[in-house]
């Protein structure tokens, strides 16, 4: 037989009025005043995500991502994002670490200057961690880059270059703003090729339109005329290309 709740039925109170008065007496002997509102809740830490913060320059350390594909892209790799020492054979083996980011597909944010596209990537890397991912990331202009592999004081450049190819999630930002040549284009070309190849998430930002389209002016570069056709090619197979649109925001800040 089924039951059914009346509409009418007023539930029951929790305890009576005797049980209470009888609580409330013994609560207030103890100085404790169930009136008394309790104090705000403080957000649990999260020493993953504080980390994550330090490295994050300053003006982004509160960016949240906002864009709906920004948000799917972050949903993505934080669900296909894989528990410790899981493999095919052995799935649910170490499912209560965290998870690991794993393959996944990438985005290129591109747009006028100061539409907010670095603040979505870094808040994409700071949801991601806020998610309970293991988030090895690495940030970087592409300018930076060609500076810091040219620099004879560094690190060998080979070494640096391999080192940032298999960072599990990186952002390259302002590509296509460095001044280009032979070598701009193959150390981008090398870059690219290898994480699209090995499908390793990438959040890459642009001022420039990734191809010439009609309402493009002739005088107007476009990206694929900074990086050449070989890197545009490896882009449009692993990236989303997103548009943020709208004013500079940091003359509005002003
Ligand atoms: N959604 C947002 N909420 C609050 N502040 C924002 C938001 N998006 C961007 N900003 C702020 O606006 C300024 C410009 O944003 P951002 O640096 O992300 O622009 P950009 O598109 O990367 O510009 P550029 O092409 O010059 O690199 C920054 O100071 C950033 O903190
Ligand atoms: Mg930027």
């Amino acid at each position: 037989m089924t039951r059914t709740l009346s509409r009418s039925a007023d539930p029951q109170p929790a305890i009576g009025e005797r049980l209470r008065a009888r609580l409330d007496a013994q609560l207030a002997a103890r100085g404790i005043d169930v009136g008394t509102p309790l104090p705000p809740n403080e957000p649990e830490p999260n020493p993953a995500l504080e980390a994550a913060q330090k490295r994050i320059p300053y003006d982004y350390r509160t960016a949240s991502a906002a864009h709906p594909d920004v948000t799917a892209w972050v949903r993505t790799i934080a669900g296909s994002a894989t528990a410790p020492y899981a493999d095919s054979l052995q799935p649910h083996y170490g499912v209560g670490g965290r998870r690991m980011v794993a393959r996944g597909p990438s985005l290129l944010l591109w747009g006028a200057t100061g539409t907010g596209k670095t603040h979505e990537a870094f808040g994409a890397i700071r949801s991601l961690t806020d998610a309970g991912c293991a988030v090895p990331w690495q940030a970087t202009t592409a300018a930076d880059l060609y500076g810091e592999m040219r620099s004879r004081h560094g690190a060998d450049p080979e070494v640096l270059l391999r080192r940032i190819m298999r960072v599990p999630v990186l952002l390259l930002d302002d590509l296509g703003a460095a001044k280009n040549s032979e070598w701009t284009e193959e150390v981008t070309f090398r870059l690219l090729n290898w994480r699209a190849q090995n499908r390793f998430p990438t959040l890459i930002t642009s001022n420039l339109p990734p191809v010439r389209t009609p309402g493009i002016p002739p005088g107007q570069p476009v990206l694929r005329d900074r990086v050449g056709d070989r890197v545009l090619s490896r882009l449009s197979g692993m990236c989303t290309a997103v548009e943020l649109t709208g004013p500079d925001r940091r003359f509005q800040a002003r």
